[in-house]
């Protein structure tokens, strides 16, 4: 940079401030001992594009501009930018930093924070955000199984029927897993269990099985010499003696357990008498009979002489066989206003042992059907 000396041109007042202007200038650069690649390199210089034109020295006055001489020199006023400059630098550092963080932090969180907001673009949900499937979460049903209860299996093991269904929770509890499906250790194909059910759709197996224990009931008039499973004998001789007891009258059994040739029998007579589509009404093919479980009893009521299946309907013993037998373990399984389910016509004669909790709780849900009960499907007819 050219220096004024004495043997330059006369100083005018301009010239000399101009002069002093340089002079101070040359010397500001000499107190700068920064190299210029250090200056360069600074973050802290802001370049001369970025000094504004009251900022430059007169020397360096763009053509047009202000008259020389009259703005501060550089360097006095590249150090108070300096100064200015570290301060809005490290701000801008800041903000730009700040920004950065807030920024990755709306796009993990899905959050806009405000300083942001302020200056970033604003970001929409996409117009079908309403419509994203909404996960579904299933709630696992709390579980009923009753086979998951040690005692429950100890008493299927152990051919405690009734202790079976005490562990389980009682009648209703017992019959309610079995019907949801819960009960995966309860057969109700076992002709050996009290809840055996026995219709159209479900035939023995073995289909000529023979119940052990039978005997006839101590105490009951047994017209035709029907005997009984021994739990089931006594509950017959426990009912009829309670009836007698209430002053209904006699009660007694005309036909209990039938095997297979004796039901192949009963049913060749009502096919003969009726035709086979009558004797389905009526009576169970071979194979298919409750009586060959040795758990089901026809009564009928006497009076000196003892009256017809037809008779016990209407009869005091009928009365009170309706309302009484499920307290000793038994239920008409041919009810009125079931035939479409059981496939049979009415027979409030025919009774069927199921143990006094499964009875209890039959009677007082009011079931007209073990189908029902045990939430099978209906079986109105065979499945030839
Ligand atoms: N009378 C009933 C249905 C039977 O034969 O088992
Ligand atoms: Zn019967």
């Amino acid at each position: 940079m050219a220096r004024v000396t004495a043997s330059g041109p006369p100083e005018t007042p301009v010239t000399r401030r101009a002069a002093r202007a340089l002079r101070e200038e040359a010397d500001g650069r000499a107190r700068d001992t920064r190299s210029d690649d250090a200056r360069a390199f600074s973050p802290f210089v802001l370049p001369d594009d970025l000094v504004g034109p009251d900022m430059r020295p007169a020397s360096l006055a763009r053509p047009g501009g202000p008259p020389a001489g009259v703005f501060a020199p550089r360097h006095a006023g590249r150090r108070r930018l300096t100064r200015a400059g570290v301060v809005g630098v490290i701000a801008v550092a800041g903000v730009l930093l700040a920004g950065s963080t807030a920024a990755v932090t709306a796009l993990v969180s899905g959050a806009q924070p405000a300083a942001v907001a302020a200056t970033a673009p604003v970001l929409e949900p996409p117009p079908n955000v309403d419509r994203l499937p909404v996960p579904r979460v299933e709630q696992k049903p709390v579980s009923n199984d009753i086979c998951a209860k040690p005692d429950v299996i100890a008493a299927l093991e152990a051919h405690d029927d009734a202790g079976a269904i005490l562990a389980a929770g009682g009648g209703e509890a017992f019959r309610a897993a079995v019907a949801a499906g819960a009960a995966s250790c309860v057969d109700l194909d076992d002709p050996t269990r009290l809840w055996v059910v026995v219709n159209k759709h479900r035939q023995y197996v073995p289909i000529d099985y023979w119940p052990a224990g039978l005997m006839f009931p101590d105490g009951v008039r047994s017209l035709e010499g029907g005997s009984l499973r021994s739990d089931a004998s006594a509950a017959m001789t426990a009912m009829v003696t309670a009836a007698r007891e209430a002053g209904v009258g006699e009660i007694a059994l005309l036909s209990a357990f039938r095997s297979y040739p004796s039901q192949e029998d009963t049913y060749g007579r009502h096919v003969a008498a009726r035709g086979q589509e009558g004797a389905d009404q009526v009576s169970a093919r071979p194979g298919y009979s409750e009586h060959q479980s040795g758990l089901a009893g026809d009564v009928v009521p006497c009076a000196g002489t003892c009256g017809s299946l037809d008779d016990l309907a209407g009869s005091p013993q009928g009365d009170w066989v309706a309302a009484h037998s499920w307290e000793y373990g038994w239920i008409v399984r041919y009810a009125d206003g079931a035939t479409d389910v059981t496939g049979y016509l009415p027979e409030p004669w025919h009774l069927r042992y199921i143990g006094p909790e499964l009875a209890r709780t039959y009677h007082d849900g009011a079931w007209t059907s073990l189908e029902a009960f045990f939430g099978l499907e209906a079986a109105p007819n065979y499945v030839e």
